[in-house]
């Protein structure tokens, strides 16, 4: 606070004022991990650093998504110009097979890729972080993994948001004998007020503090996930977690208007297909049509339909699969998507159904940190649904991750997000299965303008999207392109879902005579955004390091925090 201007003026009426900062800015989904990261800021740590302390804090303050037993993405822009894109994704162990969620019959096993043992991929976040702060940080391990520890050790008191949160797995929780005695009281949920004590998760973060990635992929963390997956279902052999590694790639560029976007590249779908829709929908003009008019949204309904179909069928990792990322986004695939586009009428997803493709029939979480020095860090980590597998590996406190329902459990079958997905992702041992998840940073003549991102499965992709849309077709500020009522769609099932007030009711009845089925949507997101250089894009200075922060109201755990 002494050293940056930190202001919460109410500038606009339709949304709060964005929390502005003249130095560092962090957005995180637990209001305790935002304080963690602006502290390590404060004693000059970079974006990474702040980063990397974040993401062991949400491992212990927000445990639903923040995580040592899960996976994701981190996407870099440095003050120097350098981009970059780190992978630390859960891979299939390698006794992984197509069909090991199938019965004799060749039917899916119920909850079997959602719970227990069998559903864990082998993690890859403590690799991603010490990854990023070896090659891209300043600070020691112990200075960044200190307020975690700290946080464990001792616990931190409860908050409505992060008793919500606990709730949501109570009935899993009481099924295992290690996640009861942590996340239950005495075997009942716990209330507001009360303090989370997590003494074995201590317990292994200092061990991972002292050994760093030997203890979590070779030593005692290892042995003991091992033997928690082997005597209780699951296949993941010390082998599996010796060999993990954290991939280093670039992200996917795409130039929308006057910015250029970086997101994840395969083996999340995340960037392709932000890109793809955008791609299609830059000749269109948008601010014209109006915010949420029912011309906007049937061409922004049509395109993201019509992105989700390649999403589903054609991408994968990019180590098994050669993904077809340029044909994507080629101009001669955007023209054809757009020309198929009835100015009217909406296009039945049966339609769209590739040959071959049969149909029978969001839970991560995102932080957003920018420096004085002008580094952004983008990232969405997590146990895929809440709280992951629901399984806590035994002695260690680390809650594991469901990561292998995001593969194409069988062909034909939809899974926890009602994704229909493909050939390209089916299970393979040692793959990455495909992803959602979007880290972006916006840039405009290669100044960050933008760091964004969310939790919600599927539903991260037309989120990102949206709040793109706002701040550069119709200039909201950040917090009201954060605000925003949303909608979404991806192509199986046919329907709009919409949140309240998405749909002004002439728009609504325009487009269900256009044949559109909508339905209400659940809050699916926690958009965690900062704006660089002015509240709203029109308002941007070049050059400048005011930052805006903005936290998604649609959870009441987050905070937007200046340094
Ligand atoms: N587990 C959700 C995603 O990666 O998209």
């Amino acid at each position: 606070m002494a050293l940056g201007l930190m202001i919460n003026t109410q500038l606009f009426a339709a949304s709060m004022a964005p929390v502005q900062s003249s130095r560092g800015m962090v957005v995180s989904a637990q209001h305790l991990a935002s304080k963690v990261g602006v502290e390590i800021l404060k004693k000059g740590g970079n974006s990474v650093d702040a980063a990397v302390a974040v993401a062991y804090a949400l491992a212990v303050v927000y445990p639903a998504a923040g995580n040592l037993g899960g996976g994701g993405f981190m996407t870099l822009k440095l003050e120097d110009g350098r981009e970059t894109f780190l992978d630390f994704r859960e891979k299939a162990p390698l006794a992984a097979t197509k069909g090991m969620f199938l019965d004799p019959e060749g039917q899916v096993i119920k909850s079997l890729s959602t719970r227990g043992h069998l559903a864990v991929g082998v993690p890859g976040t403590v690799s991603g972080l010490e990854y990023a702060r070896k090659k891209y940080g300043t600070m020691s391990r112990q200075a960044l993994m200190d307020p975690a520890v700290k946080l464990a050790q001792n616990g931190f008191v409860l908050e409505a948001g992060d008793v919500e949160m606990l709730h949501v797995a109570t009935e899993d929780f009481k099924k295992d004998p290690e996640a009861k005695d942590i996340f239950l009281k005495k075997g009942k949920p716990f209330e507001v007020g009360d303090r989370l004590v997590q003494k074995q998760l201590a317990k292994t973060l200092k061990r991972i503090q002292h050994q760093g990635v030997e203890d979590f992929y070779i030593g005692q963390t290892a042995k003991s996930i091992s033997i928690s997956s082997l005597e209780n279902g699951g296949i993941i052999t010390t082998q599996d977690l010796r060999q993990y590694q954290t991939r280093e790639m670039r992200p996917i560029g795409c130039n929308y208007r006057a910015y250029r976007i970086l997101s994840a590249p395969p083996p999340s779908s995340g960037g392709v297909t932000i890109c793809e829709i955008l791609k299609i929908l830059e000749p269109y003009p948008l601010n014209e049509w109006g915010f949420h008019s029912a011309k906007s949204l049937h061409y922004q309904i049509e395109a993201i339909r019509r992105a989700y179909v390649d999403r589903n069928t054609s991408l994968g990792d990019p180590e098994f699969h050669d993904n077809p990322i340029d044909y994507l986004l080629s101009p001669s695939h955007l023209d054809h998507l757009r020309s198929s586009i009835d100015p009217v009428i909406a296009t039945p997803s049966a339609q769209l159904m590739p040959a071959g493709m049969v149909q029978e029939g969001e839970n991560t979480t995102h932080f957003s940190v920018i420096d004085s020095f002008g580094n952004a860090v983008s990232m969405t980590y997590t146990l895929n649904d809440w709280f992951g597998a629901r399984v806590v590996a035994k002695g260690t406190g680390i809650l594991l991750n469901n990561e292998m329902d995001d593969f194409t459990i069988k062909l034909g079958v939809v899974n926890q997000f009602q994704l229909l997905q493909g050939r390209v992702n089916q299970i393979e041992p040692s793959k990455r299965p495909l992803s959602s998840m979007s880290p972006t940073i916006v840039l405009k003549n290669d100044q960050i303008v933008m760091v964004l991102g969310t939790p919600g499965g599927s539903r991260i992709i037309t989120a990102v999207l949206q709040t793109l849309i706002n701040t550069i077709d119709y200039d909201m500020t950040i917090q009201e392109a954060v605000d925003a009522p949303r909608f979404h769609h991806q192509w199986v099932p046919d329907v709009v879902f919409a949140e309240d007030y998405a749909l002004p009711p002439d728009a609504k009845e325009q487009l269900e005579a256009s044949g559109y089925t909508i339905k209400p949507s659940r809050l699916a997101n926690h958009m965690a955004a900062i704006m660089v250089g002015g509240a709203r894009l029109s308002e941007v200075k070049p050059q400048s390091r005011l930052y805006f922060g903005a936290n998604d109201p649609r959870r009441n755990t987050g905070l937007a925090l200046g340094q």
